[in-house]
């Protein structure tokens, strides 16, 4: 080839390179234009290096210092550039990440735990202090653990007591925790000292009850254990949520389950019992079922109830919640409305 055609093939490239780099804004466009140019395979500098045997032996020492002079120039306009879009870059993250500190804070609001997880999560807290174990039982049982085994069976009018969403004849969603005891008792021998929190189902809705909620059911079954026992747990359970001055006073009531059964009150922590709107005038506010086992329910398990007995409670965890922060409607417990839920917002 000729000489000067040679000459003007290594002018032409520059020219490119001049006229692309006027067009390149950032340190990648850099990086791409250097391999089109540098490339070692694919560069069209290295394909000019590569004519290098088509040149007559002459020419040869010639055309190959230019083409050199062309990479080194071109090897330093590309540093050059990448260089100056680096700092450019630099700085325009410097000015995306500036900060004022002399800038009042945004306050953001913070989120929290559902006042009812809270509830849930404070009672775990309570009864594992006094050594019960957590058993979380399934949400669909069949008539046998919910009813039939705590001594209610098909015919009992206690069946009435509970609106039951029947997923088949024998299967249901749970109507109460209390279907947990039969599980526990079935797989454990005495002592039991167990906890167990879920959700349970009743086709039942107004202002104070929901076809869902959460329940949290305890057993204690051991040798002597007695109703004081009973008294005794649920009196420190009494006063770590309503307040060191509350009392309890169980009232006789009836379940199925247990024998005797009772009805736990404990005094109103708003007025302390002189009586308020709270505790209808009464003093007292009711909190919870509990009793003592009822020996047919401990023969169902096979734990023998001569030698053992044991107390059962069940505790209503939105009940539990709204008569802490006096809500009246269980409802705006699951609303999630940030307006409601941030004036009962703190975490204890
Ligand atoms: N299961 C009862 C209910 O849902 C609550 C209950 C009462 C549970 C007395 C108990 C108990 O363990 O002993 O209404």
């Amino acid at each position: 080839m000729e000489n000067s055609v040679l000459r003007q093939q290594i002018e032409a490239i520059r020219e490119e390179i001049k006229e692309n780099s006027k067009l390149l804004e950032s340190s990648k466009h850099v990086y791409e234009q250097r391999k089109v140019f540098l490339d070692n395979k694919n560069g069209k500098i290295s394909a000019l290096m590569k004519e290098m045997k088509n040149i007559a032996a002459e020419d040869r020492a010639e055309y190959g210092k230019n083409v050199n002079e062309l990479k080194q120039w071109a090897l330093e306009q590309f540093d050059e550039l990448d260089k100056k879009m680096k700092e450019k870059e630099l700085k325009a993250r410097y000015e995306r990440e500036k900060q004022d500190v002399t800038e009042p804070p945004k306050m953001r609001y913070q989120g929290n735990l559902h006042p009812v997880t809270q509830m849930r999560e404070t009672l775990i807290d309570i009864f594992e202090g006094m050594g019960f174990e957590i058993y979380e039982g399934t949400e669909i049982e069949n008539d046998y653990y919910n009813f039939t085994a705590l001594n209610t069976p098909a015919d009992h009018p206690a069946r009435d007591m509970q609106d039951t969403f029947y997923l088949s004849p024998e299967f249901l969603l749970r109507t109460q925790t209390s279907s947990g005891q039969i599980h526990v008792m079935e797989n454990k021998k005495p002592p039991i000292k167990i906890l167990s929190p879920g959700k349970v189902f009743r086709s039942d809705d107004d202002a104070t009850h929901s076809p869902m909620f959460s329940q949290m059911e305890g057993l204690v079954v051991d040798k002597n254990v007695t109703l004081c026992d009973l008294k005794g747990a649920l009196e420190t359970f009494a006063q770590k949520i309503f307040g060191e001055g509350t009392t309890t006073r169980l009232r006789p009531s009836y379940f199925p389950f247990t024998e005797p059964s009772v009805e736990v009150d404990c005094s109103c922590f708003a007025c302390g019992g002189k009586g308020c709107n709270l505790c209808k005038g009464t003093g007292w506010i009711e909190v919870l079922g509990a009793g003592v086992v009822n020996k047919k329910v401990l023969e169902n398990c096979g734990i023998d109830s001569e030698e053992y007995s044991g107390f059962a409670f069940g505790i209503g965890i939105e009940r539990a919640t709204m008569l802490k922060y006096g809500i009246n409607n269980i409802k705006l417990l699951y609303e999630s409305d940030l307006d409601v839920l941030k004036q009962i917002d703190h975490y204890e």
